[in-house]
Parts: structure tokens; sequence; C-alpha cells
């Protein structure tokens, strides 16, 4: 059966691959909208710790939260999340996969760089290949996990917008839902192709956050620019 709240928005059933940071944020960020959650974890104690802080309606193992789910967070590392998704490309099948990982590596050039090979060679692409009964969407891996903690995430008096690629029609209706149950407003940025872009910002991103810079002071609106002639 299908619930709707007074916004209207859908009650959800999402599985959780993984039980850190990502998992806490972004699980309690859906209990919050009145999601139903299952937390897997490969470590049962905690999985039903996190699923306990959180108010999760349940617990259980990588493979029952893949089933659980109409809609599945892959909330591993990037370099697991491929693997981990063929392992469980029969469960997934079907399934909306959401795809928030960053796949980063140290480097010596001034910062983190890609650990995949940049051009269009993404996590996300790769998760997609080795589950491809399931639709991915490469989504939530813009900003820090302390964002998605906030009950109502805003900033600058705009509700955050949250970035998000897919091909498949039935991952951009599921994420667009799931990003307004949240009170965001979700920012289509294309098909799976351009996922590597999304990832290559993070890695950016993150690279200017550890510099004690601000990533928001270098991309003004050119609309924002006085007297500016715009195209
Ligand atoms: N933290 C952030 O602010 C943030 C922001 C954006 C995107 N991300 C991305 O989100 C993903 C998760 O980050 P996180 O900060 O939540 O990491 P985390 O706190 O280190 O949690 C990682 C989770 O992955 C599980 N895991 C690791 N290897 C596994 C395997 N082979 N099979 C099954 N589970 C495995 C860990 O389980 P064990 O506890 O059993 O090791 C743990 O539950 C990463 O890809 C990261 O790049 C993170």
């Amino acid at each position: 059966m299908t619930f709707h709240d007074a916004n209207g928005s859908r009650t959800m059933r999402i599985g959780i691959l993984g039980t850190g940071a990502m998992a806490e944020a972004l699980g309690g960020a859906w209990v919050r909208a009145g999601h139903e959650v299952m937390v897997g974890g490969r470590n049962a104690a905690s999985a039903a710790a996190t699923a306990a802080r959180i108010g999760a309606t349940a617990h259980g193992g990588p493979a029952e939260a893949a089933r659980y789910g109409e809609a599945v967070l892959l909330a591993v590392p990037a370099d697991v999340a491929p693997q981990l998704a063929g392992e469980l490309a029969a469960d997934l099948a079907g399934r909306i996969v959401l795809d928030c990982t960053v796949p980063m590596q140290p480097s010596s050039h001034g910062g983190p760089v890609l650990s995949t090979a940049g051009g269009t060679d993404s996590a996300a692409l790769r998760i997609a290949v080795a589950a491809p009964h399931a639709d991915v969407a490469k989504v939530f891996g813009i900003c820090h996990e302390s964002i998605w903690a906030l009950p109502q995430p805003a900033f600058e008096g705009a509700p955050l917008a949250v970035p998000f690629c897919t091909d498949a029609p039935p991952a951009d209706v599921v994420t667009r839902e799931l990003i307004t149950s949240m009170g965001c407003t979700p920012l289509p940025c294309g098909d799976l192709q351009r996922a590597a872009l999304l990832e290559a910002a993070a890695v950016f991103a993150i690279g200017v956050w550890w510099s004690g810079s601000e990533v928001r002071h270098a991309f003004p609106a050119p609309a924002l620019a006085p007297g500016a002639v715009h195209d």
C-alpha cells in the first residue's frame, strides 16, 4: 500500500547498504521525511546500532536491505560499490540504486584526485554495469554528511538544490520524489554519462574545503554581475 503525507509525498521503502556516516545522515533524513528505512550492513551489530540511532524500520544484511528497498542507497566506499553491486545484482534487479559515492584518492598534485579514469568513467557507470537490471542514479554525493543531518537544508533563503544524473525514467521519478520529500529541490543534470562530472565536482569541492576555502565563493552566477549583458 502507498501512503501520502499532508504534502502529498509518498512513503517509500528504502534499503541502505552501509552503516556509516552517510547511511546515518541520509537514513535519518528519510526517516524524518516519513519513509520506511532498512539499514543493511555486513556487520550486524553496526546495522542494528545505526538503525536504532535513526529510528529506522528495520535492519539486516546487505542482501536483505537490497531486496527491501524500492530505492537502495549505496553508502560504501566508491572502490567497493561496483563489486558490492555486482554481488547483489540479483537482489538489486528492478530497484532504483542511489549512488552517493565519491571516487577519490590522495595525490601529490595539491589536493585529492579522482580514483576513476575520469572522462566519462565513473563509479556510477561501473555500478550500472555491475547491476544491469537496476536503474542507477548518481545523487547525494556533493554534500558533506553534516548537511544531510540538518532538519531542513536551506541556505541564503533557498532550499538545498540536489544535483542528480540518471538515464532511467523510473530512477528520475523516484530520485525527484525523495529529494522533494526532504524539503530540497531536485536539480537534474543529465544522464549517467555525466555522473563523472558530479563525482569530479565533489572531489574538487573537497579539495577546496580541505584547503580552508569556500567553494561557493568561487561560483557567483553571471546574473549577479551588475550591468552584465547575457546571451
Ligand atoms: N561522509 C561524507 O560526508 C560523504 C559525503 C558524500 C559522499 N560520501 C560517500 O559516501 C560513501 C560512504 O561514506 P561514509 O562517510 O558513510 O563512509 P563510512 O562512514 O566509512 O561507512 C562506510 C560503510 O561501508 C561499509 N563497507 C566498507 N566496505 C564494505 C564491503 N566490502 N562490503 C559491505 N560494506 C562495506 C562499512 O562497513 P564496516 O563498518 O563493516 O566496515 C561502513 O558501513 C563513500 O563512497 C563516500 O565517498 C561521503
